[in-house]
């Protein structure tokens, strides 16, 4: 048995429980919520879907002992949700239901798919829900359903929900800026697009819970205006960013990369999705994304905030660097601490390099992929030797 404790529908939860009990058998069996069904217990068939965080999950192949903290909604802690209730009533009336064994992860998915996918037609619903198996309807009627609201739903900014409350997405940033007021906080919000962008649905606009905060700043040899007009091309400024890399090409509001790292015997590859936003008169800016490692299934959140400062009566440039960021997940050991800070720090000044060579028209000063972040490493470690001895 190991203590555990949950968030279940809004209600603090401690429990001691077997490590091989998984969620579904939890909520169930523990707590009574049998709402939430089991059909395959293999993480096929989508009926036990909960919502983990905020996100739909599979609750057969989720297991309690390792979601300590997590915030865990079944479809009971739904029952009061605008959104939720609109789904029902859809449902009822397209006949997306028979026997109603899939419904409650059915209505899960749905749920999640109207908040980030406002105005999806039936092919993206269809490809959405292509994890939430029904032997019953044929699926006509779920998928007229979810389309019907999400239709409804046109015209507001995609979401991806967190429990039952659905805050209004925010691009201001939380960071303080090292001069105050802030200008990030003028930054507009992106009212100009009537349908979300499938970047904007992915990224979460939740404010960071309990981030780690890093400030760095640098001095770049070069016209503000320049390094403005540099900082406006996202593929300039990921190909100055050691083992970071483009994975598509960027539209201008946001950028999908993939940023690979080596520690020594751990290897990540952090893939996700950006959103951009900038504020020319202040020469400021935000960037806020989120990423998935696939192979240790740890997760970051990040906020960066930008901000170009006249130097040297306008011949340099300094640049001032807020970051923010949750990362969870096995490799979250790595995100405190000395370590961070020194590897934030290394990063940045390869950045400052590359960035100063990129705009006086040369190649990076430093090789900018893969990153070799296992000399990083053993740069930091000779680094706290020497400072150990005294000799560094
Ligand atoms: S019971 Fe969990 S996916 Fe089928
Ligand atoms: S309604 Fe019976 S399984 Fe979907």
């Amino acid at each position: 048995m190991k203590p555990v404790r949950l968030e279940v529908n809004g209600r603090p939860v401690a429990a001691d429980i077997e490590p091989r009990q998984h969620l579904a058998d939890f909520v169930r069996e523990e707590m009574l919520l049998t709402g939430t069904h089991l059909g395959c217990e293999h993480g096929v068939c989508g009926a036990c879907t909960v919502l983990i965080d905020g996100a739909p999950a599979r609750s057969c192949i989720a297991f309690p002992v390792a979601l300590d903290g997590a915030s865990i909604t079944t479809i009971e802690g739904l029952a009061d949700d605008p959104l939720m209730a609109r789904l029902r009533e859809a449902f009822t009336t397209e006949h997306g239901l028979q026997c109603g064994f899939c419904t409650p992860g059915m209505l899960i998915m749905a749920r999640d798919i109207v908040l980030r996918r406002p105005g999806a037609d039936s092919e993206t619903i269809r490809h959405e829900l292509a994890g939430n198996l029904c032997r019953c309807t044929g699926y006509v009627g779920i998928v007229r359903a979810v389309q019907q609201v999400a239709a409804e739903r046109i015209g507001q900014a995609a979401v991806i929900t967190r429990g039952t409350t659905v805050p209004p997405p925010s691009y201001a940033s939380p960071l303080a800026l090292p001069v105050a007021p802030s200008p990030v906080a003028k930054v507009p919000e992106p009212a100009a697009a009537p349908l979300a962008t499938p970047q904007e649905a992915i990224v979460s606009a939740e404010p960071l819970l309990n981030p780690v905060k890093l400030a760095e700043h640098f001095r770049v040899p070069a016209e503000p205006a320049a390094v403005w007009a540099f900082f406006q091309q996202p593929d300039k400024v990921i190909a100055c960013l050691p083992g970071a890399r483009l994975v598509a090409p960027s539209d201008g509001r946001s950028l999908e990369a993939e940023m690979a790292v080596k520690l020594g015997p751990m290897q990540a590859a952090f893939r996700g999705t950006a959103l951009l936003a900038a504020d020319a008169d202040a020469r400021a800016g935000t960037i806020r994304g989120q990423g998935v490692d696939a192979r240790s299934a740890s997760r970051v959140r990040a906020q960066l905030v930008y901000r170009l400062i006249t130097a040297e009566e306008g011949r340099a440039t300094d640049v001032h660097v807020d970051v923010a960021y949750e990362l969870k997940g096995p490799l979250a050991q790595m995100s405190r601490g000395i370590i961070a800070r020194d590897l934030a720090g290394r990063l940045t000044r390869s950045f400052a390099d590359n960035l100063a060579a990129a705009l006086a028209g040369g190649e990076p000063a430093q090789e900018v992929r893969p990153l070799d972040a296992g000399s990083l490493v053993w740069a930091m470690l000779k680094g706290w030797v020497s400072r150990l001895f005294g000799r560094g």
